[in-house]
C-alpha cells in the first residue's frame, strides 16, 4: 500500500514537472520552483580574487585567476610569497594572489602564485590532464604557463590540498604576444593559438617556431571598436576549423595555412566578437546509430552581443542595447546559411554552456554597453536555457534571477555534477568596492539548472561503475557503465554523451565540446541496475584526446559525471 502511494507520488511529480512535458510556453509562465526555473546558491562569500577565467580539471579541481596588474587582491598569501615586479604600474612588491584552487567536493580554497601577469590570456587542457595557459600582458604577454592537477584517474588522492602544486611559468616561450587569444586544443594533442590584440595570425604549443599569418582577423577588424578578438574557434569533425570574428565566418584548414570556405556573413550585421562580446557553442556532435565514424549533422551557434558603434557610444558613456538575436549555422550543409532566432532577453557578455543534457545555457552578462572597463549597464541576472531540438516557440526558457551581477570579467563553467559554477565581474582597473555601481565581484555562485530538482529524483540515473573503470579509453572502443534507476522509462530514454570541460574567459568557453555517444545496447541487470554499452568516439577529430566527463541521460535528467580519458591506441 505504502509503496503505491510513494510510487503515484512521484509519478505525478514527474507529469508535472517533466521538463519533456513542461516545455515553457508562450503566454504561459511556469510556476516559479527549483524544478522549472533551477535555484541559485551562494558558495563562497569572499573568494578572495576576482576569476576572469576559470577551469575544471579532471580531479574536480578549479583552477581560477585573475591579472596581476590589478593592485592587491584579497587574499594576502600567509607564508610570505611576494611577486617582485618592478615594472608593475601598480604594487612592484606584491604579496597577495592573483589565482586559487577552487576544490568543488569540499568547497575549499588554496591560493596559487603566478608571477607575470595573464590578463585577458587563453588555455586550453593538454591530453594528459595538465592546464596550458598562454599569454596575458605586459611581462606575461609571451609566457606559457603550465598547472598539473595532483592526483590522476589512476590514483584518485582525494584532500591533495597540502600539495605545493603550483603553477610553473615558461617565460619568453610565445613567438608573438598573446593578448584576448583564442585557443583549441587539436586532434594530434597540439594546441592552436589564435589571434590577440594586433595579431593577425596563429602558433602552436609544443612551438615549432614557425608564426602562421591569418589575414582573415586583419579584415574583420573594426578600426579602434576592434571586435575581432577573443574570435570564437571550433574544432570541426572534418579537422578543420571553424573561426568567426566580428560578423564574419570561415573554414579553415590550419596545416595548410589555407581559407576552405567562407561563410555568409551573419544577417543584421552585429559584432558578435569582443569586445561587443557575444558568445558560441558548437553544438552536441551525435555519432550515427547506424554510419560509424560519420557525424550527420554539424552546427555552430552564435547568441548575443552588441550592436554596431557600441563600443564607442559606450566610451562617450552612451550604452546600446545588447542584442537579443542568436544565429544556427549547420556548417555540414552543402550552402549552408544562418537560421535566426530571438532570445527571451538582450544580452552581451553572456556565457554559452552546453548542459549535460544537451541544452545550452546562457548565463552573466549585461543588457547595454559591451564589454572593457566601465562600459556595461544593466546586469541581466537571469540565465535562459535553450533546448536545440525542441520545437522552435518552446526552445528558450527563463531561469531564475541570481542575487549577484556577473558584469565584465566575469566566468562560468560546467562542473561535473551538472551545477554551473559563477564568480568573477570587474569592470574596474582595480579591485574596487565601494563608490562604484558594479563593484568587484568576489563571491562564487553555483547555478542548479532545473534537472538538479529533487523533484526528478525518481528517474535520475547514477553511474555505479565503468568496466575498469580508471582505464584509459581508446577511440572506437565499447565502454560499459552500469547505472542504477529507480523508475526506468525506455531504452531511447537513455543516453551517454562525453563533455570537454571549458577555459572559460571573456565570454567563450574555449574547447568546450559534446559528443552523443553510440549506444549498442541496454541492459538490465538488477531490479534498479542496468549497464549501458556505448561506442567511443570514433576519431580525435570528433574529440581530441584528453580527459571528458562522461554523463548518463535518462528522460533528460542527467546523472553525475565519471571523468574518463581517449588517448590513441
Ligand atoms: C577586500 O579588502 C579590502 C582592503 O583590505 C577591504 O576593505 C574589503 O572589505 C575587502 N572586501 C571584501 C569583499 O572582502
Ligand atoms: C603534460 O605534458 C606537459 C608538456 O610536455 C608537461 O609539462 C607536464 O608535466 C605533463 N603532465 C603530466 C601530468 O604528465
Ligand atoms: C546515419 O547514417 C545513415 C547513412 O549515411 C543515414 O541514412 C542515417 O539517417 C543516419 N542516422 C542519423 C541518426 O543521423
Ligand atoms: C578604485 O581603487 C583604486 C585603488 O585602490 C583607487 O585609487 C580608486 O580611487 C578607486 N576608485 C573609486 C571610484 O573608488
Amino acid at each position: 500500500m505504502t509503496t503505491t502511494i510513494i510510487t503515484l507520488t512521484s509519478l505525478s511529480l514527474l507529469l508535472l514537472f517533466h521538463p519533456l512535458l513542461t516545455q515553457s510556453q508562450p503566454g504561459r509562465t511556469n510556476p516559479p520552483s527549483p524544478a522549472t526555473q533551477g535555484q541559485w546558491r551562494l558558495l563562497q562569500s569572499n573568494l578572495g580574487i576576482s576569476p576572469m577565467h576559470m577551469q575544471l580539471l579532471h580531479n574536480n579541481k578549479v583552477v581560477m585567476f585573475d591579472r596581476t596588474d590589478s593592485g592587491r587582491s584579497n587574499l594576502t598569501f600567509s607564508d610570505g610569497r611576494c611577486r617582485f615586479d618592478p615594472d608593475d604600474t601598480q604594487l612592484q612588491i606584491d604579496c597577495t594572489a592573483h589565482s586559487v584552487l577552487y576544490d568543488v567536493t569540499t568547497n575549499k580554497i588554496r591560493p596559487l602564485t603566478i608571477q607575470t601577469d595573464t590578463w585577458c590570456s587563453s588555455g586550453a587542457v593538454l591530453p594528459n590532464g595538465t592546464l596550458l595557459q598562454t599569454g596575458g600582458f605586459h611581462d606575461g604577454d609571451h609566457v606559457v604557463r603550465m598547472f598539473t592537477p595532483r592526483s590522476s584517474l589512476l590514483s584518485y588522492v582525494d584532500g591533495d590540498d597540502n600539495n605545493n602544486n603550483d603553477w610553473v611559468e615558461y617565460p619568453d616561450y610565445l613567438n608573438r604576444r598573446r593578448w584576448y587569444a583564442t585557443n583549441q586544443i587539436l586532434p594530434d594533442g597540439r594546441v592552436i593559438i589564435v589571434g590577440g590584440r594586433r595579431q593577425y595570425n596563429y602558433e602552436f604549443y609544443p612551438s615549432d617556431s614557425k608564426l602562421y599569418w591569418l589575414d582573415f582577423l586583419r579584415e574583420t577588424r573594426d578600426g579602434r571598436n576592434e571586435n575581432n578578438l577573443y574570435p570564437f574557434v571550433h574544432l570541426l569533425p572534418d579537422g578543420n576549423l571553424f573561426i568567426f570574428s566580428n560578423t564574419r565566418s570561415i573554414l579553415f584548414d590550419y596545416d595548410g595555412n589555407r581559407v576552405l570556405t567562407e561563410f555568409p556573413e551573419i544577417p543584421g550585421g552585429d559584432p558578435r566578437n569582443y569586445p561587443s562580446s557575444g558568445s558560441s557553442v558548437l553544438l552536441p556532435l551525435v555519432e550515427n546509430a547506424t554510419a560509424p565514424s560519420s557525424i550527420e549533422v554539424v552546427e555552430v551557434m552564435v547568441c548575443g552581443g552588441a550592436p554596431q558603434g557600441a563600443v564607442r557610444s559606450a566610451r562617450a558613456g552612451e550604452f546600446a542595447r545588447a542584442i537579443s538575436s542568436c544565429g544556427r549555422l549547420r556548417v555540414s550543409d552543402r550552402n549552408p546559411n544562418w537560421e535566426m532566432e530571438t532570445m527571451p532577453l538582450e544580452r552581451v557578455m553572456g556565457d554559452m554552456l552546453l548542459l549535460p543534457t544537451g541544452d545550452v545555457i546562457v548565463i552573466n552578462g549585461a543588457g547595454r554597453g559591451t564589454a572593457g572597463w566601465e562600459n556595461g549597464r544593466e546586469p541581466v541576472t537571469t540565465p535562459v536555457i535553450y533546448r536545440p531540438s525542441a520545437p522552435q516557440i518552446w526552445r528558450f526558457s527563463v531561469m531564475a534571477a541570481s542575487p549577484t551581477a556577473r558584469m565584465y570579467h566575469s566566468s562560468a563553467i560546467l562542473l561535473g555534477d551538472g551545477r554551473i559554477l559563477v564568480g568573477g565581474s570587474n569592470p574596474h582597473v582595480f579591485y574596487n568596492f565601494t563608490g562604484v555601481l558594479y563593484p568587484t565581484e568576489l563571491k562564487l555562485d553555483a547555478f542548479s539548472p532545473p534537472y538538479l530538482s529533487p523533484a526528478y529524483d525518481p528517474v535520475r540515473p547514477r553511474i555505479v561503475g565503468v568496466r575498469a573503470a580508471a582505464a584509459v579509453r581508446g577511440y572506437g572502443e565499447e565502454i560499459r557503465v552500469s547505472f542504477c534507476v529507480t523508475r526506468y522509462l525506455t531504452r531511447s530514454a537513455v543516453s551517454v554523451r562525453i563533455v570537454a570541460p571549458s577555459f572559460t574567459t571573456h565570454s567563450f568557453a574555449m574547447n568546450q565540446r559534446m559528443v552523443v555517444l553510440r549506444i549498442v545496447d541496454v541492459k538490465q541487470k538488477a531490479s534498479d541496475m542496468y549497464t549501458v554499452t556505448v561506442v567511443g568516439p570514433s576519431t580525435a577529430e570528433i574529440a581530441p584526446p584528453g580527459y571528458y566527463m562522461m554523463f548518463v541521460v535518462h528522460a533528460g535528467i542527467p546523472s553525475s559525471c565519471i571523468w574518463i580519458k581517449l588517448q590513441p591506441r
